[in-house]
């Protein structure tokens, strides 16, 4: 479905990124992976996207860098997926939220975002390119989870971002949309289930359909956004979380 086509995943070293990486090379797509991870430290995770018959580049890229992030951007050669994925999460009660934290979720999550989509768009208009470009959300990016305020404040951001660039990309083709994953077993979410009691026992109360999701449910739906079947998308929130986001009952 997506032979021919070069697909830019960032945060790719990580568990959805991989798994985003995986699914767009088994349908065909070359893909380059950029993570803030060393190439030596991120070795499995790109066999894993070699495993299919496509192209596969690994770059070391820190989506803060923006002129890391231009350069890396001019230097290749059509471009016609990215997904904006690179994220992180460290959970503080608000009353103690650092600077340093604030800022490291709004430099990583929010401007990491605008710096890989401005640049990739303006490499798709300049090469007449009618990409995709799809942004990693969450189901929390309007739901007020406990101890996350500079997360979910970020991944606020990331949906006006989204919706303000389908906006004005409209005009050359290109399409933008996010995806807002609940809570996964895995990643940011599988760290905090193992490492955070409190995190665990409010998880277990929240998921409406009951289990977690995978990375592979995701990565699906991302395959799905950068397909010809979505080419009349744009602008779109894509929530994937068993409901979390519903009204909860206490029953
Ligand atoms: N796991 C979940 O339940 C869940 C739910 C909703 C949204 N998300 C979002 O999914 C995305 C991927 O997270 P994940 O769960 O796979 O976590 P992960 O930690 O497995 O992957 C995140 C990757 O981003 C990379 N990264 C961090 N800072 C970077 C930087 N400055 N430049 C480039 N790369 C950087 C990390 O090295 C890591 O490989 C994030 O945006 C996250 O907010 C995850």
């Amino acid at each position: 479905m997506l032979e021919g086509k070069t697909a830019l995943v960032t945060g790719a070293a990580g568990d959805l990124g991989n798994a985003m990486a995986m699914h767009l090379a088994k349908n065909g797509a070359s893909v380059i992976m950029w993570d803030v991870k060393p190439v030596d430290g991120a070795g499995d995770r790109i066999a894993t996207v070699q495993e299919f018959d496509s192209t596969v580049t690994y770059q070391q890229i820190d989506v803060r860098d923006r002129s890391a992030v231009d350069d890396a951007i001019a230097s290749i050669d059509t471009l016609d997926i990215v997904c904006s994925n690179a994220g992180i999460v460290d959970a503080q009660p608000f009353l103690e939220v650092t600077q340093e934290n604030w800022q490291n979720h709004l430099d990583i999550n929010l401007t990491g975002c605008f710096n890989v989509c401005q640049s990739a768009a303006r490499k798709m208009v300049a090469d007449e390119t009618q990409g995709r470009i799809i942004l990693t959300s969450s189901w929390v990016s309007s739901i007020p989870w406990p101890e996350i305020t500079p997360y979910t404040v970020s991944k606020a951001g990331v949906n006006m971002l989204t919706k303000q660039m389908a906006r004005e990309l409209s005009t050359y083709g290109i399409r933008v949309n996010a995806i807002a994953p609940g809570i996964v077993k895995a990643g940011l979410a599988g760290r905090q289930l193992r490492e955070e009691p409190q995190y665990a026992a409010r998880v277990a109360k929240v998921i409406p359909l009951g289990d977690p999701g995978t990375p592979t449910e995701i990565a699906e739906a991302v395959v799905y956004l950068a397909s010809p079947q979505t080419a009349y998308m744009t602008g779109s929130i894509l929530t994937l979380d068993g409901g979390c986001s519903l009204f909860q009952f206490d029953e």
